[in-house]
């Protein structure tokens, strides 16, 4: 079974290349399941049900999120209703008891996390490796095939540590949150791995914000708003393959799919 995952969807351009390309890439692949980041498909900050219904109507079998997952407050009117969407299981303010979710595709039962790393990041209530342990001790009974951890991180080497110290626990933890893909997939063990997916959104900007904002912003210290950039997008995103007689991972590739006439 191939498992498709798609880094952090930003703003319009970021849902608009998603929902044009998904199922192209789903028949190229030969995918059979979907996971998508979905924190900043909102302007940038956040996800909305009408949105959510967006991204799931595109292709999507579960969303992921992020830091930014309560941004939009509306969120919390619909959350039983997004039963699709994982969020972070030790965001501060997430109140639900479980946040992975635990399905079935194809006879390999799956346990999907999203985990907020701990370090130059706010709101969290816990840090990623007590709550693993937590979410290990919960579902020790359920016969889980493969754990899934979206570890949305600041930094390189925390995504790897975490890895390398879960490497016979889970079977894939692919990084999300910094918006820039690196080569550095790779098995560690018996897990699928990447620093950092990279992001599905504006190729012409600052991890998604607009250049000149950016700019303004960091260098002529003005107080703005957080404007996400309009134009030509980017798709990144990797390909994890499982054994499906072994129910364990196998590989893992990235892919990059740049505007025409980018290489
Ligand atoms: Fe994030």
């Amino acid at each position: 079974m191939n498992i498709l995952f798609l880094g952090d969807i930003v703003g319009k351009s970021g849902r608009d290349i998603v929902s044009s390309l998904l199922s192209s890439l789903k028949k190229e692949y030969d995918i059979s399941l979907t996971i998508v980041n979905g924190e900043n498909a909102a302007h940038g900050k956040g996800l909305t049900k009408r949105l959510y219904d967006e991204l799931i109507a595109a292709g999507a079998d579960y969303i992921t999120m992020g830091n930014h997952a309560f941004s939009k407050k509306e969120i919390y009117d619909h959350i039983e209703e997004m039963d699709r969407m994982v969020l972070p299981s030790n965001h501060l303010l997430n109140e639900k008891e479980d946040s992975h979710l635990i399905f079935e595709k194809y006879g390999i039962r799956f346990c999907l996390i999203n985990l907020l790393g701990d370090v130059l990041m706010n709101d969290i209530s816990s840090d990623p490796y007590e709550k693993m342990e937590e979410i290990l001790e919960k579902t020790e009974k359920e016969d889980i095939d493969i754990y899934f951890v979206d570890y949305h991180g600041e930094t390189t080497a925390e995504k790897r540590i975490f890895c390398e110290y879960y490497q016979d626990v889970i079977d894939v933890c692919v990084g999300t949150h910094t918006h820039v893909q690196t080569a550095d997939e790779r098995m560690i063990g018996n897990c699928a791995f990447i620093t950092d997916v990279g992001m599905c959104g504006p190729y012409d900007s600052v991890i998604g914000r607009d250049i000149e904002e950016s700019i303004r912003h960091r260098i002529h210290m003005e107080k703005t708003r957080y404007t996400i950039a309009e134009g030509r997008a980017v798709l990144c995103g990797a390909v994890i393959s499982i054994d499906d007689t072994e129910r364990k991972a196998v590989s893992i590739r990235r892919i990059q799919i740049r505007p025409e006439g980018e290489q």
